[in-house]
């Protein structure tokens, strides 16, 4: 009668051997009792109707599942004989108290009281448990822990998600202490987490997310040495104060996500030494602290997608010498500074993808050059128009290039070429310029041993519009005109003396009539209120089809009244539909009046000297 059914064929000695011995257990004082299921120890009789429950439970039994009974009162002489239980499943009824299980509690280890009606933790129903490890009383009605709530048990396990707590008063996990290692508290109502509530010398996992903790204050956790992992996530965190998590001194995981929070700082990262992942999406992170790092040099994961992050600074990741991943997907990057990631030696993936990135790619030298173990790069859905062969110089480990979403309109001979592990580029784009230029894509695409997932097509020349780059014949990419600007005057490298005026000139000319649009950068940064002035006139070129008239543009920056922080490099960016023409840069040095004679002199060789280097 019992539920199980037998092997029809019993194939080995070892299954008879196994069969033997379970026999041998369930002949003690019973068979399974009808209408449950029995495997093994497991003695299954959930999902039963109201009356249905047996009167008698086998003594055999070490697992007992009672759940989803809509029990609300248990007869504890029903487990009066069971002094092998250790599992008892009690899940999905109606209890509205820790129910008593009898002399045998003693030996019960797991015990799962969840989707129950429980209102409090009480340690007189509790004390008879004195092996439990794993206490399971999420989604009930708990509304707070005190004090004295729990008897001195060695619960390792203890699963509290989705009650109503909303206050844990302090000193409730005393006699817990020697022991937990595992607490969740997800989706309760502490809105205050109580300075060292937390001593539980063993915990190693805890779990806070969607609570409504809004500030956690400096020695909070005090009191977690082994802990490795801690989850706050949605909680609309927004302040943690310096030494938020001092005392974390082996955590390794922490998980921020979906919080409030608005700049990374050493103060609240003070402590965490031995942090290797930080999850920080879905933020509203707009500032990295110079000094943030100094503390976590052992990371290796940062996840800040989805923050308000515009500018990646030189000091942004400084001594992250171990990160491995950094998500920056998601934000609003358009600033990276020249060496913003060169202390990233080890980086293998960065996600950059859904950024407001175009011209550090477009005009920077190499701005990921510093990441040579670099595998994945993750660049679509940028502002990215033109791609050159500095572009992603150093990478030679790359394997994995996505630059689809980004209506790229030129890409110089070669820019791939030096990434010689690459397995996988990706690129969409219908905004080509196909001349001359671009002749090479379509035969490089086609040497390639991988398949480069490429959809291009023109934009330009009108004849070809539309037409995919593969579509075309070599003969057809010709450079009859010159849409894109192209600098031909650039700005010059000066000295002014302090107080005096200065002016940038700059011209570029294009073949188009689209309209121009001009912008002035001082150190990469663009100069939003300095007073430009522009001009355009016609020219007469001479070309190998004859004469044509092209437009040029001029620019003319101009700088009144000089000071010492005027003293940079500027540049002048000219564009048009069809991309932008950056112009080298200019270095200004600004002198000391009534010491100019013999400075200016030995400046102007210095600048000379620069101007040489830098261009
Ligand atoms: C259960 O408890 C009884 C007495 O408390 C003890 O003799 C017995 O060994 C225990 N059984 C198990 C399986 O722990
Ligand atoms: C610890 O447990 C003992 C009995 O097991 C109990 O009397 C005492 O109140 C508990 N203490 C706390 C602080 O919970
Ligand atoms: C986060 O902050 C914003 C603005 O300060 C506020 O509107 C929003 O409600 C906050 N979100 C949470 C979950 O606290
Ligand atoms: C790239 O492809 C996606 C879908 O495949 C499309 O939505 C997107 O508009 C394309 N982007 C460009 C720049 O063509
Ligand atoms: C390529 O892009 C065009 C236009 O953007 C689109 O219509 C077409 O479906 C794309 N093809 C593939 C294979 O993605
Ligand atoms: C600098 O320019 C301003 C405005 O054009 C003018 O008033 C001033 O005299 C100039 N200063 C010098 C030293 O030329
Ligand atoms: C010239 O400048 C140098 C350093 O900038 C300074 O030490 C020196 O005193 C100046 N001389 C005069 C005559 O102003």
């Amino acid at each position: 009668m019992r539920a199980f059914t037998q092997p029809r064929s019993v194939a080995s000695l070892s299954v008879v051997l196994v069969l033997f011995l379970w026999l041998e257990r369930g002949s003690g004082s019973g068979t399974c009792p009808p209408p449950c299921a029995c495997f093994g120890e497991l003695v299954d009789c959930s999902r039963l109707r109201k009356g249905q429950i047996p009167d008698t439970i086998p003594d055999w039994t070490v697992q007992l599942d009672l759940s989803h009974n809509k029990l609300q009162v248990l007869d504890s002489s029903l487990f009066s004989n069971l002094q092998h239980l250790s599992e008892m499943k009690l899940n999905h009824n109606e209890l509205e108290a820790i129910p008593d299980l009898g002399p045998y509690a003693s030996n019960i280890t797991t015990l799962i009281l969840a989707n129950n009606r429980i209102t409090r933790i009480s340690e007189k129903q509790l004390r008879p448990f004195l092996a439990l490890e794993t206490l399971d009383l999420s989604n009930n009605n708990i509304v707070e822990i005190k004090a004295n709530s729990f008897p001195a048990l060695p619960l390792k396990n203890m699963f509290l998600n989705n009650n109503r707590i909303s206050s844990l008063e302090t000193g409730c996990f005393t006699n817990l202490s020697d022991t937990l290692q595992v607490l969740r508290l997800n989706r309760n109502r502490l809105s205050t987490i109580p300075a060292k509530i937390f001593q539980l010398p063993n915990l190693q996992h805890l779990e806070l997310s969607r609570n409504r903790v809004r500030r956690i204050e400096g020695l909070t956790f005090h009191g977690l040495h082994a802990l490795h992992s801690l989850k706050m996530q949605r909680n609309g965190l927004s302040r943690l104060m310096d030494g938020a998590f001092w005392g974390l001194s082996n955590m390794e995981v922490l998980q921020l996500d979906y919080n409030n929070l608005t700049e990374v700082s050493k103060g609240w990262l003070y402590g965490l030494l031995t942090l290797q992942q930080l999850h920080l999406g879905h933020n509203a992170i707009s500032r990295i602290r110079p000094d943030a790092w100094e503390f976590c040099q052992k990371l290796s994961e940062l996840n800040l997608f989805s923050n308000h992050l515009s500018r990646l600074e030189e000091s942004s990741f400084v001594g992250l010498s171990l990160l491995d991943e950094l998500h920056i997907g998601n934000n609003h990057v358009s600033f990276i500074a020249d060496g913003a990631f060169r202390g990233l030696s080890n980086l293998e993936m960065l996600d950059l993808q859904n950024n407001e990135i175009s011209w550090t790619i477009e005009d920077m030298n190499g701005p990921f050059s510093a990441l040579d173990k670099l595998k994945r790069l993750f660049l679509q859905g940028n502002q990215i128009r033109s791609v050159t062969k500095k572009s992603f110089s150093g990478l030679d480990a790359l394997q994995h290039l996505d630059l689809s979403n980004n209506a790229i309109m030129s890409i110089q001979a070669n820019a791939f070429s030096q990434m010689k592990n690459l397995q996988e580029l990706r690129l969409n784009t219908s905004s080509l310029l196909c001349d001359c230029q671009l002749k090479w894509l379509p035969v490089w695409v086609a040497e390639q041993t991988f398949l480069p997932c490429v959809n291009a097509s023109c934009a330009h020349p009108q004849m070809l519009k539309g037409r995919s780059v593969f579509a075309i014949s070599q003969e057809d990419f010709v450079c009859d005109d010159f849409p894109k600007p192209q600098i031909t005057v650039q700005p010059e490298t000066q000295t002014a003396l302090k107080g005096t005026n200065v002016t940038f000139v700059c011209s570029a000319a294009s073949s188009s009539d689209s309209p121009m649009t001009f912008a002035w950068k001082k150190d990469n940064e663009v100069l939003n209120d300095a007073e430009i002035h522009n001009q355009a006139h016609l020219r007469v070129q001479g070309g190998t089809g004859g004469e044509t008239e092209v437009t040029e543009y001029t620019t003319t920056l101009q700088l009144q009244n000089v000071e010492f922080s005027s003293e940079g490099k500027y540049q002048c960016v000219i564009s048009n539909h069809f991309g932008s023409s950056y112009s080298t840069k200019a270095r200004l040095t600004v002198n000391r009046p009534g010491n100019h004679s013999t400075f200016s002199f030995m400046g102007f060789q210095c600048n000379y000297l620069e101007y040489i280097i830098n261009n």
